[in-house]
């Protein structure tokens, strides 16, 4: 038997477009054979596009599971970011194209951010902070996120971004754990149209963190300084940006960085329990951001990439901020939702600034399918050329839609598995290369070894398993933040006779032709009379019954079965919920992929519960499905919608 049973089966292909593939960095398959040949070696290579101050001496140190890359090397991350571009031809060039949610624009060139950049390194440098100290941000997507991660980098500060969403009990514990001594945030932010009280969440959280010294105030809302409801300064501790930057020097030498200085520290909330501080380095990080942001989006100097991603998150991280900006590449920045005030405001953003890549979230994708085609279709989206996804497996139905709604059937898209963990994209296609399937984020970028291992440890060429890589990659993590037993425990110790094999926690399925297809995290998989099931198969075969715009699917204790199938299903606007609709799909999916998987309850529901990140909480369902308490919900994104889906469902019950 298998480890994980496959049951979906998905026959379309689309090979890159010629004219696309003839203008590709990439369109042979040399690369990965020059990679696997010799993986260390392909990664000095693209070590070398990188500005360094001193050359490396030994590409990889690897004692397991503690690797160490371009040892002995010295870069600056927010030199190679910024002033290399100043330097060349990109002095001019738009960096950052910002947009905010009550449509206040701002557009900062390479040279604007080059000189801000250097004041805020001042700024920080003249309040003591110093190499390898903590910095905590908690900021709104305003560029101001940007300047000041990159001024940490600068000095060798390590900055924890802390999403803006999050509760001040959240940002308490991290900066604890983080032992920060600096916080910068802002009055506030806008979010569909209200202000989160940024600051005062930040005031809440530091009656209990003993290490922050300082606190720097952003004034996002202009003219709001002294608005007491919003900022209360409090004297010694509180400073405004704006006064400390207008006294800052703006030039300042970037502090050479040792390759395996710590970059930053970044939170994962994740689906299940306590936040880990993961620890990106500083040479081996910005190494594979630069490479797969060049190649996975065949980046040009002309384009407008648009990643919707927070700086909260790491896709903010490594495709708003590093990866992209270290190619010198224009990049647009939201600050606020996708349906504010209109539902179209994506599709006016791309037309306004001529994005020509587009890299979000399928939670967001099936919230666009949800609302209609009419939005994307007021709007001229013909300058996108290349469509990306991340944070969960894209159902094949959203992926059609994306393809031909969004992508007006024109636009390769690179599905792109990778976590907050391994700090860059190892699954994707490259876009003049690989044929796609819908839903199938396809192979390994060259220089990763991405495997289907069983629970016994030994590699699958096809059937479904367990995801791994099986060498160290430049990008990983190091360890997580104060705890290194933790980092051996979660992520080396799944098979004990491979203490070298990172464990990614995903399931996973391989297709005759090598095709990866992730089924979701391990902890969500099925066991149904014995088969053992990939919620995304069950959830995919829901989402492509057209009344169905978004699923989740979740097993409860059965006495037979060992676990029945629970769905809870949001329907696309105009669709009713009826008891006829509830037979239909159970029909349904039990036609597309097996009687095994007919769900045994479904719940119709106006929303799903998510993480902040848009992930799906299954655990939240399980409970619900299971009539249990609920258990901690402090990482949701709205608290209300379990509530109410846990009284519907115990009012069906009865
Ligand atoms: C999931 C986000 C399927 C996966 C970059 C992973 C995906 C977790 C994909 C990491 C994808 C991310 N297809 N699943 N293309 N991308 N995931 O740390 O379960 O927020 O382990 O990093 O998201 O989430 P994280």
């Amino acid at each position: 038997m298998t480890d994980i049973d496959v049951l979906l089966t998905e026959n379309r292909k689309f090979a890159p477009d010629a004219a696309f593939r003839r203008a590709a960095h990439i369109s042979s398959r040399e690369l990965y054979d020059y990679a696997a040949a010799d993986p260390v070696g392909f990664w000095e290579g693209m070590a070398r596009e990188l500005a360094w101050t001193t050359p490396w001496t030994k590409a990889l140190e690897w004692t397991p599971p503690h690797a160490k890359w371009f040892v002995g090397g010295k870069l600056n991350a927010a030199y190679n970011c910024v002033d290399r571009h100043v330097a060349g031809s990109r002095r001019n060039k738009a960096a950052l194209v910002w947009e905010g949610e009550p449509g206040d624009r701002r557009t900062l060139t390479y040279w604007d951010l080059f000189i801000e950049v250097q004041k805020c390194a001042n700024m920080l440098a003249a309040l003591g902070v110093k190499k390898g100290d903590r910095v905590v941000i908690y900021l709104p997507l305003v560029p101001e996120a940007v300047i000041a991660m990159l001024g940490c980098a600068r000095i060798g500060a390590i900055h924890s971004v802390i999403f803006g969403g999050f509760s001040p009990d959240s940002v308490r514990d991290r900066v604890n754990d983080a032992e920060a001594k600096i916080v910068i945030t802002a009055d506030g932010g806008y979010r569909r149209g209200q202000i989160v009280p940024l600051k005062r969440n930040v005031d809440k959280a530091l009656e209990d963190c003993p290490s922050v010294e300082k606190v720097i105030v952003v004034r996002r809302r202009p003219g709001a300084e002294g608005d007491e409801a919003f900022a209360t300064m409090q004297e010694g501790r509180d400073l405004w940006w704006h006064r400390l930057m207008a006294r800052a020097p703006s030039k300042h030498e970037p502090v050479p960085m040792d390759a395996e200085d710590v970059l930053y520290i970044l939170y994962t909330s994740g689906t299940t329990g306590k936040p880990k501080g993961i620890v990106h380095t500083t040479g081996g990080y910005l190494t594979g951001v630069t490479m797969t942001t060049k190649y996975v989006f065949d980046l040009k100097e002309d384009d407008v990439f648009w990643c919707t991603a927070d700086v909260g998150w790491v896709t903010g991280h490594s495709y708003l901020v590093y990866g992209p900006l270290a190619n010198g590449a224009t990049c647009v920045m939201y600050e606020g939702a996708p349906d504010w005030p209109e539902k179209d405001r994506f599709w006016d953003i791309c037309e306004r600034h001529g994005v020509t890549i587009l890299y979000t979230a399928p939670t967001a994708i099936r919230a666009f399918m949800k609302w209609g085609d009419q939005h994307p279709q007021k709007h001229d989206l013909s300058r996108l050329r290349l469509l990306g996804s991340v944070g969960e497996p894209i159902n094949p139905e959203a992926w059609m839609w994306y393809r031909d709604v969004i992508g007006g059937g024109r636009c390769p898209i690179v599905d792109t598995w990778w976590q907050t963990e391994t700090g860059a994209i190892v699954i994707s296609a490259l876009p003049g290369v690989t044929e796609t399937k819908p839903g199938s984020a396809t192979f390994p970028l060259p220089g990763y070894s991405a495997e289907l291992v069983d629970n016994s440890g030994r590699i699958m060429k096809t059937g479904g398993g367990l995801l791994a890589m099986t060498r160290p990659w430049p990008s990983m993590l190091r360890t997580i933040w104060n705890d290194d037993k933790r980092y051996v425990q979660t992520y080396f110790s799944k098979w004990p006779e491979h203490p070298d094999y990172y464990f990614a926690g995903d399931g996973a399925k391989r297709d005759d032709d090598g095709y990866f297809w992730i089924l979701g995290r391990v902890d969500d998989v099925l066991n149904v009379a014995g088969h053992r099931i990939g919620t995304m198969e069950v959830e995919s075969a829901l989402v492509e019954h057209p009344s169905v715009a978004e699923a989740a699917v979740v097993g409860r204790a059965h006495e037979l079965k060992g676990q029945a199938l629970a769905a809870f299903v949001t329907l696309r606007e105009g669709q009713h919920a009826t008891p006829a609709l509830r037979d239909e799909l159970r029909e349904f999916v039990a036609e597309k992929i097996g009687a095994i998987a007919r769900p045994d309850d479904i719940l119709f529901s106006a929303d799903l519960p998510k993480t902040r990140s848009g992930k799906i909480m299954r655990r939240l369902l399980r409970d619900i499905a299971e009539g249990r308490a609920l258990g901690d919900t402090t990482t949701l994104a709205d608290p209300n919608v379990v509530a109410s889906l846990k009284e519907q469902y115990e009012a069906q019950e009865s």
